[in-house]
């Protein structure tokens, strides 16, 4: 009898997913050295696709589950997105616990072992699982690379890369008109994409959700570099940074099945002070989710590709209830316990000079 895994990605999309789906599959249809035979049935829309319907034993072809082998993955992992879609759905979600028929969904599409690509709540979801009975791997993913256990996670590297290209694109508009350019990222709580991004970008100031900045201050700089001559800046500012004493800007009051806030709107806030406070003609480009957007950058093809190949590892040798992750240099797997309830926040003692508002000026000291 094969066993069957079954695959989906939950919460924001992002480069690289594909290239772990795909390598899952071809990882596991190829498996026979092991002397072990797998299927694969791909699961869509994340955790929604197990909840929506009530499947029928013996029943896979369904709008929300997809057979998977090597010719339909074939070309996948050239592709942004995730080819087996996603959503934010929580099957915990106390106004709605849905955990039940996911539990009888997972029994009636003969569902041995599962695998999950996502970040913070969807790998949440999968150790709530794995602490029912259900057989479980993580794999990590997601642009704000904020999850404790890893070093990385699929998506940031090509996000890192947009912004970099479009900040590149605006220098030469802002420099035409000698202004002052507010660029926004995303990354959540954490300032990973707005320092790694920045710093990629030769930012002049990057403000970040790991230290409070002051208005005044980012003022300053900016008059200084202008005595010094430079015809425009270029400042970036993580969608959940927060001028000292203030709070973080959100897009509106909601929250979403997980209880996160949709942050946005700081770059806008900080363009209007920055205009005020030095009198140069000052804009915003928010970069929101173009940076989830377009075709994996190398790297996370190639990691997409080592985690999809450990993923299935694992799962050969029984080991469930981990995430496979990247430390040190190294593709090694942590319980997936590892990412709950905490995200990895931006060290500013050793990654962060405060008085610069920019990243670190010395790396041995
Ligand atoms: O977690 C990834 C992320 O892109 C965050 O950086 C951002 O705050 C959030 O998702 C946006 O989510 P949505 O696409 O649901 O608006």
């Amino acid at each position: 009898m094969a066993t069957r895994i079954g695959i989906l990605s939950g919460g924001g999309d992002c480069a690289g997913i594909n290239a772990a789906i795909k390598w899952v599959v071809k990882t596991a249809l190829e498996a026979h050295r092991m002397g072990m035979t797998f299927e694969i049935v791909g699961i869509r829309e994340g955790w929604r696709g197990l909840v929506e319907e009530d499947f029928m034993p013996g029943e896979i072809n369904k709008q929300y589950v997809t057979p998977l082998d090597q010719d339909v993955v074939r070309t996948w992992d050239r592709y942004g997105g995730t080819m087996l879609a996603t959503s934010r759905t929580n099957p915990f979600d106390p106004k709605n616990d849905r955990s039940q028929k996911l539990l009888q969904n997972l029994k009636a599409l003969s569902i041995d072992c599962l695998v999950a690509i996502g970040g913070e709540d969807t790998l949440g979801v999968a150790y709530k699982l794995h602490t029912m009975g259900v057989r479980v791997i993580g794999i990590p993913k997601t642009i704000d690379k904020d999850l404790h256990g890893t070093d990385y996670t699929l998506g940031f590297e090509s996000a890192v890369q947009v912004i970099t290209e479009e900040i590149d694109r605006l220098r030469t508009t802002a420099g035409s008109h000698k202004r002052i350019f507010i660029v926004e990222t995303m990354g959540r709580n954490t300032g990973w994409l707005a320092l790694e991004g920045g710093e990629a970008s030769g930012a002049y100031i990057i403000l970040i959700p790991e230290y409070d900045f002051e208005v005044s201050s980012v003022n300053e700089l900016l008059l200084e570099g202008v005595k010094r001559g430079n015809r425009y800046e270029i400042v970036v500012v993580a969608e959940g940074a927060k001028p000292k004493g203030g709070g973080q800007v959100t897009r509106h009051g909601e929250k979403d099945s997980f209880g996160h806030a949709t942050l946005g709107g700081i770059g806008d806030f900080l363009a209007g002070e920055v205009e005020l406070g030095t009198g140069i003609e000052t804009r915003c480009v928010v970069l929101s989710h173009l940076q989830r957007g377009g075709a994996p950058c190398a790297f996370d093809r190639r990691m997409g590709r080592y985690f999809g190949i450990a993923a299935v590892d694992l799962i050969a040798k029984g080991e469930f209830g981990k995430m496979v992750s990247y430390l040190n240099g190294e593709v090694t797997a942590v319980p997936i316990e590892t990412v709950l309830g905490r995200i990895k926040m931006l060290d500013v003692r050793t990654q962060y000079d405060t008085e610069r508002y920019n990243g670190r000026r010395t790396i041995f000291v």
